[in-house]
């Protein structure tokens, strides 16, 4: 049945002149289908460069929208409409309009985990592979609004010794609920292994990490560290790349707060191949934005690639 859907994909792809990109998260055999594989940013750099007449985003639905910004003369397409993000929905536009009347002087940086609606209302987007780049590009004296994730911008803060920076509470579910604890027990019980996290964890569990970075950022120093193990601290998905990468290496998924692993993502594991196929046959669900909203959303995301 998978090698079925697999031959389908490939020949519905040659027929109609399209390109999946897919985010770490999705599901093995999801990734397995993809044209190109990366964390948030290089999948938005890759959608900029790709001259396929139709690009299929298998991740959520903000990364769908970044890549219809960047690409309004293609076809973009997402399996799975429903596919959102915690940490865009707790920053909602009409709210995001009203914090940031409250900072008139401030330069604002959004995490690229919004909609288009707030990257319109955005200086310069960030991802977590530039997040401190993008704050260090803003002169010192230029106050600083950075949304939507306190844990990112929080780091990104202690990182950077800025203080003049205020930052929106939200934050991603998904992140949230890694146990400090079960990390420091896994600790215990592999003393070699060294701890991975993703920015968008709690500091205390940041505190724990041997590195802390995206998940591209996680994936390299996992291959250039000499450790054999590792307790990795994100969405699950990105383990079928380290396995695949590191055959060689150990990589032990972090426990939730009730002890559960693997941590997923719901909405990254909404998309099946059952629903690609039926995605590039129809050729929808299509993404579409408001031509204004998209130009001015592509100014910061064009800000952001500038920047890596
Ligand atoms: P990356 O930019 O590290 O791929 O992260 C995306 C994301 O959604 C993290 O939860
Ligand atoms: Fe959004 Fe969190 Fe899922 Fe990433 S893991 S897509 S931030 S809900």
């Amino acid at each position: 049945m998978v090698d079925k859907l697999r031959t389908r994909i490939e020949e519905l792809k040659r027929e109609k002149n399209a390109v999946i990109l897919a985010h770490y998260y999705m599901r093995p055999e999801v990734q397995a289908v993809a044209d190109f594989l990366g964390d948030s940013l290089a999948l938005s750099i890759e959608a900029k460069r790709t001259d396929a007449r139709i690009i299929l985003f298998a991740g959520v639905h903000f990364m769908a929208e970044t890549a219809k910004v960047l690409c309004p003369d293609r076809k973009v397409l997402i399996p799975v409409r429903e596919a959102g993000c915690s940490l865009a929905e707790s920053c909602q536009s009409e709210a995001f309009r009203r914090f940031r009347a409250l900072y008139p002087d401030h330069k604002v940086i959004s995490y690229v985990n919004t909609s288009v609606e707030v990257k319109a209302q955005t200086d310069i987007c960030c991802t977590s592979s530039n997040a401190l780049k993008v704050v260090e590009s803003i002169p010192a004296d230029v106050p600083i609004l950075f949304g939507p994730d306190r844990n990112l911008g929080r780091y990104v803060q202690r990182l950077s010794g800025r203080e003049n920076m205020v930052i929106w509470d939200g934050a991603c579910v998904v992140h949230e609920r890694f146990s400090a604890d079960g990390i420091r027990r896994l600790k215990e019980e592999h003393p070699s292994a060294r701890v991975v996290t993703h920015p968008e964890c709690p500091a205390e569990v940041v505190a724990l990490a041997d590195y802390t970075g995206s998940t591209a950022g996680m994936l390299d120093f996992c291959g250039r560290d000499a450790a054999k193990e590792f307790i990795v601290v994100t969405e699950a998905g990105i383990l079928c790349e380290l396995g695949r990468r590191y055959p060689e290496k150990v990589f032990i998924a972090a426990p939730t707060l009730d002890g559960r692993t693997p941590n997923e993502c719901e909405d990254m594991k909404l998309a099946t191949l059952e629903r690609i196929v039926d995605c590039l046959e129809r050729e929808a669900p299509e993404v579409t934005i408001d031509e204004e909203v998209r130009r001015a959303a592509e100014r910061s995301i064009l800000r952001m690639i500038e920047i890596h």
